[in-house]
């Protein structure tokens, strides 16, 4: 499929990612995990878009039996241990480049409808619907939130904004946003009563009791020296939680097995986003029940790529960086 680019989401940590500390490339490559488009053209065997629709470029091309890759972008799913298979060599060969581009050839497994979004006022601000459609697959994963409790640990992030946001609108009865930095931290507690905030000490037993008790904690911290924040989220947890893990941690955990099997606990992990998911939290954006004037939008072009990464770097908490090409 050919498609217009509208808006890219420029992650906070692209920097890191073209600096070559976060996973090798197949280059040279145009970058570009996702993006907010419109169809332009179809091979004749596609017939889930048509040329005009607007959709949502998950980058996401999964061979089946575990081999996935994100077109344009670091980041392999499945078998391999992060590192890849002989398919996700061949997948890159084929599937290279991503979307911080004007145009872009898309694979059709990538790209999902927005019914209605030709009409939406603003689609630079609908980039940030991939960061929400991975928060959401992972919280969905710990099963429905209406009227629980829930802890986003790096809810100063992007995604943990985005984890906020989603399970506000989810209907949890409240969501405990964890992180160090207070303004962060300050700016979600404005977002309504069910909002709570615990600012990490980094003393384990003081931030568990800090976040908890909660039914369901998500994980969505960047890299950190050390797993005592995510082990907090696990001490918080109630009996029968669960905590979901979807951020950056390349750190082991401890996890007693005694203690998870008396408390009943589930651990999970959660990548990226399926398309129901995608279709879900359009309809949640769509409706009004998720409104994304709360999220700041900081907007740059294609033609200084150094200053844009440097913004995105300094862009985090409920704001992000969209490319308008
Ligand atoms: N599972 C998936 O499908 C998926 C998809 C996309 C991204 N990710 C991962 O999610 C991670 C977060 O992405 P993002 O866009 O939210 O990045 P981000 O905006 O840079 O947020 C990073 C978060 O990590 C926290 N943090 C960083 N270093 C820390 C430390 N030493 N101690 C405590 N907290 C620390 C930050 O806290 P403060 O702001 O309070 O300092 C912030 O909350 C990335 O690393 C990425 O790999 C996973």
């Amino acid at each position: 499929m050919l498609v217009e680019v509208l808006a890219a989401h420029l992650p906070a940590y692209t920097k890191m990612v073209v600096t070559g500390n976060r996973g090798g490339l197949p280059v040279p490559l145009t970058l570009g995990p996702s993006c907010i488009a419109r169809v332009t053209d179809v091979a004749p065997d596609v017939f889930h878009v048509a040329p005009g629709d607007v959709v949502v470029d998950t980058s996401r091309l999964d061979a089946g039996d575990g081999d996935e890759i994100l077109v344009g972008w670091v980041g392999l799913g499945g078998t391999g241990t992060g590192t890849g298979t002989e398919r996700t060599d061949r997948m890159r060969t084929v599937w290279r480049d991503g979307v911080f581009a004007e145009r872009a050839l898309c694979a059709k497994e990538t790209l999902v409808k927005l019914p209605g979004a030709e009409n939406y006022p603003d689609p630079a601000r609908l980039s940030f619907l991939p960061w929400l459609c991975i928060a959401a697959s992972g919280l969905h994963a710990a099963g429905p939130l209406t009227g629980r409790d829930v802890a986003v640990i790096g809810a100063t992030g992007q995604l943990g904004g985005a984890a906020v946001l989603v399970a506000l609108a989810s209907g949890a009865a409240t969501v405990t946003a964890v992180g160090r930095n207070k303004a962060a931290l300050d700016r979600l507690a404005e977002l309504g009563p069910r909002v709570r905030t615990h600012r990490l000490t980094g003393d384990r037993a003081a931030d568990a009791a800090g976040i908890g008790p909660v039914d369901v904690a998500l994980d969505t911290l960047g890299a950190t020296p050390t797993a005592d924040a995510t082990m907090a989220a696990y001490d918080s947890l109630r009996r029968g939680g669960t905590l979901v893990l979807v951020g950056g941690v390349r750190q082991d955990l401890t996890i007693p097995y005694g203690d998870l099997m008396h408390r009943r606990l589930t651990l999970r992990g959660s990548w990226m986003s399926d398309n129901q998911t995608v279709t879900t939290v359009w309809n949640m954006i769509r409706s009004g029940l998720l409104d994304l004037a709360a999220v700041e939008l900081l907007t740059v072009a294609l033609d200084d790529p150094a200053t844009a990464l440097d913004l995105a770097e300094r862009t985090t908490g409920l704001a992000f960086v969209a490319l308008v090409p």
